[in-house]
């Protein structure tokens, strides 16, 4: 449709339509649309941030039909492109959303409508039509006025409100303050006409004082501590900004006004742990913003915010983004990172500068036509095939940083897996085939084909001495991080970090500092390179191996906490931020570990520990949302309780003697179990009912593993003397054993690679050994 149309010659970009619009603005409202706050660098990094990234483009694959359409709010959108709720229209045309609306409509794309907005909610809803429209809210202190306008916007058929929550105070913006911004006297927002305690004065209003009226104030708190309301007339200044707002006692008010007929979505994070606040008071989307630069002056740019969110959300639901998208490959690497939907807030007022409805048609052709031009000379026809495989990450020194193909939706990598893996990810623009995460594999390994597929696969094994005794090593635990860029061990007092590419210990890195055997060791699951690690000296120790070791490729720890007691196992919760460690006297001690607080020795926190019962606790996981942790218990149990509170939400009577293992399968369909009875019992996590019960191994179950795709699961015994050589695979979804690998000796650990079917094992003679490894498995 778009591109039949003749090109306007004058305007062939979005940074010429800023220039034409600026013409025609006069410059208080081109200063209020243009600027950000403070310095405004913020506002330029949400732009700078997508020079970043380059697209990595595939040939050959038939572009002849491009889709560009998504689904959103049950309807089909021409692009996945809305356009972001901006207040005051009518300064740049004065047809202001009325324009904006009848242009969304006729490019099928969807409206955000600001609460300050220069033309009422029923009249943008009868201009835009069947297409989706959404109404921005900011949640007064004053209920009252809040209650009224989301009857009306249900009533007007809107389909969501957006709570902006990104302004509990007004960010400052100086040229606002120096024009002494003032909305002229003939504009109202008349979503709010007539309310407030004061009506308008009419007075100030002759004076041209639309915005600052005598009698409206924003709210404060007085001497005595007490809070005091906005007061008159609602005006952006006095009423948006509402810093008393919670998650708990807001978003619930929020989503029982709402009830079924609009959804409520959080507009404005821009961290992993408010977007797991988000999906634990079940909001139905979320939009990472930091409202175009204008608030927080020095907040992250939001397209590098976007994958910590993206990783946290786990696709439980959207996540869309704005700010700073001025080309259709902008919106291209914002899908590709992982966002659902992008909306774009200063182009449209551009536009609507420009030539009213004509202009803001332009402006949404233009994106309109870039991302189909993105999409098929990246070589993609769906927008659901723009995946971080077509990205790479340039660093300010040039080097290339390739991701990792997120092939499922619950393992989005964060950004940090690209830019800051130990030895891996880096790679020498001027030697793309020197060392680099393996690629994810993108299709399960069917279970009939497992065992074939895997016959004649041998290990390789990684030695701490050139002539590998007879006897196994010692080898006590062992995990990949979370890009599988690096494998590491324990061993007596020591931690040995390897490369999957070199086995050789010459590429090793030992990590030095703890007294007595290491127990147990976690990869921080957002941050490529730290790891934690505890054992029965009684510290938990951190420690960054991007930091490169020191002499003799020797590192130590970076932090370390004594835990009181000698520590027996560790976890790491989802979203990088704690740590719960066990201790041999069973109790539990929770570990605040806040994100990037490596080199800060203030930020590693320990919280009184405590018992979780009278029973032994054996091991912790969290759950992949982090919002539970799974306890297994001496007496056979696991507990299921909610994080960070600890308190109890559940009991599985999992086994008859004591269980000692416990994961959640990667793609969340159960949480396996490895019991003292040498049993694993796999529980559906919906009804929480024992689903299988793999009876194929002898001795105590004290590891078990899934593989990246939850499709496959494997066990072994710990230091259990007891149990039979062999890694059983079974195959989760049935419970049936699809494979036995041979080994010499019993099996204490094992672990599978994040991404592949590479499975690391120890117990054998030799070293550790990787079967699969650097093969496409
Ligand atoms: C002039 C202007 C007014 C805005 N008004 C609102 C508003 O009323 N409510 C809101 O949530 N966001 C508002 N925003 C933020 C936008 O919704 C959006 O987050 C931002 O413009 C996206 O960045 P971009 O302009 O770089 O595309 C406003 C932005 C601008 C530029």
């Amino acid at each position: 449709m778009s591109e039949r149309l003749p090109h306007d010659l004058n305007c062939l970009t979005i940074s010429e339509l800023q220039k034409h619009a600026a013409v025609m603005m006069d410059k208080q409202t081109r200063d209020y649309y243009n600027e950000g706050s403070d310095s405004g660098s913020t506002l330029q990094e949400n732009l700078d941030a997508y020079a970043k990234y380059r697209i990595r483009p595939r040939v050959l694959r038939d572009v002849s039909k491009i889709d560009t359409s998504v689904n959103i709010f049950g309807h089909k959108n021409s692009i996945p492109l809305g356009v972001a709720p901006t207040a005051m229209q009518r300064l740049a045309h004065s047809d202001g959303e009325l324009a904006t609306a009848r242009a969304c409509k006729k490019m099928g794309i969807a409206m955000g409508l600001s609460s300050f907005a220069t033309t009422t909610l029923e009249e943008v809803a009868e201009a835009n039509g069947d297409n989706p429209h959404v109404l921005q809210l900011y949640l007064f202190e004053e209920r009252d006025h809040s209650i009224k306008l989301l009857k009306r916007a249900k009533e007007a058929g809107y389909k969501a409100v957006f709570l902006t929550v990104d302004t509990p105070i007004l960010g400052r913006r100086n040229l606002e303050i120096r024009n002494q911004f003032k909305l002229p006297a003939h504009f109202k927002i008349p979503n709010f006409e007539g309310q407030g305690d004061n009506q308008p004065d009419a007075e100030a209003e002759q004076r041209g004082q639309g915005a600052t009226r005598r009698g409206s104030e924003a709210g404060y708190t007085d001497s005595d501590g007490n809070r005091v309301v906005p007061k008159g007339p609602i005006t952006f200044h006095s009423h948006a900004a509402n810093p008393t707002l919670s998650w708990e006692r807001d978003i619930e008010w929020l989503k029982k006004e709402c009830g079924d007929e609009m959804q409520v979505w959080v507009k404005g994070i821009a961290t992993a742990e408010d977007a797991l606040l988000a999906v634990h008071h079940g909001v139905d989307g979320i939009v990472v913003s930091n409202h175009g630069g204008r608030q927080l002056n020095g907040a992250l740019a939001t397209l590098d915010a976007l994958p910590e969110v993206v990783a946290a959300v786990q696709g439980k639901i959207p996540v869309h983004v704005d700010g700073g998208i001025r080309h259709g490959t902008d919106v291209f690497k914002a899908l590709a990172l992982g966002a659902d939907f992008v909306w774009i807030g200063r182009p449209v007022l551009w536009g609507l500068a420009y030539k009213g409805q004509a202009g803001v048609e332009l402006c949404l052709r233009l994106l309109s036509d870039e991302i189909r031009l993105a999409m098929g000379l990246a070589g993609v026809t769906k927008v659901e095939e723009i995946t971080k495989e077509y990205l790479v990450k340039i660093d300010k020194s040039g080097f290339v940083a390739r991701f990792l193909s997120p092939n499922q939706s619950h393992t989005k990598r964060t950004e940090a897996d690209c830019s800051s893996a130990p030895f891996a990810t880096r790679i020498d623009a001027h030697n793309p085939t020197s060392t680099m995460p393996a690629p994810a594999r993108s299709r399960p390994l069917k279970k009939d084909f497992f065992s074939q597929t895997f016959k004649g696969q041998k290990p390789v094994v990684f030695s701490e001495n050139a002539r590998p005794s007879t006897i196994p090593p010692h080898i006590r635990h062992l995990a990949w991080s979370s890009t599988g860029a690096a494998l590491a061990t324990t061993s007596g007092s020591k931690v040995r970090i390897w490369n999957p590419d070199r086995p050789n210990v010459k590429s090793s890195q030992e990590l030095l500092g703890h007294v007595g055997s290491v127990e147990k060791l976690v990869w921080n699951p957002t941050r490529e390179g730290e790891i934690a690690t505890t054992g029965n000296d009684g510290t938990v120790k951190l420690w960054d191996v991007r930091v490169g070791p020191g002499a003799h490729n020797k590192a130590v720890p970076v932090k370390e906490i004594a835990l009181g007691d000698g520590g027996l196992f560790l976890a790491w919760s989802p979203t990088g931020q704690h740590l719960v460690a066990g201790r041999r006297d069973d109790v539990i001690v929770p570990i605040d570990v806040r994100m990037g607080a490596m080199g800060n020795t203030e930020d590693l926190t320990m919280q009184e520990g405590r018992k979780l019962g009278s029973a032994q606790t054996n091991q912790m996981a969290f759950s992949n949302s982090g919002r539970e942790v799974f306890a297994t218990t001496g007496e056979g149990t696991v507990k299921v309780l909610d994080w960070p509170s600890m308190t109890l939400l559940h009991t599985l009577n999992a086994h008859t003697s004591a269980a000692y293992s416990v994961q959640h399968s990667p793609n969340g369909d159960f949480v396996a179990v490895g019991g003292g009875d040498s049993l694993v019992t796999l529980w559906d996590t919906t009804d929480w009912v024992c689903k299988h019960t793999l009876s194929n191994m002898t001795g105590s179950i004290h590891c078990l593993s899934f593989s990246f795709d939850g499709t496959y699961i494997c066990g072994a015994h710990g230091m259990d003397k007891d149990g039979d050589k062999g890694i059983h695979v079974a195959c989760a979804q049935t419970g049936e054993t699809v494979h036995t690998f041979d080994t010499t000796h019993i099996i204490n650990v094992l672990a599978w690679h994040p991404l592949r079917y590479w499975l690391a094992y120890a117990g054998d003679t030799g070293g550790v050994k990787v079967i699969g490894l650097g093969s496409n498995l």
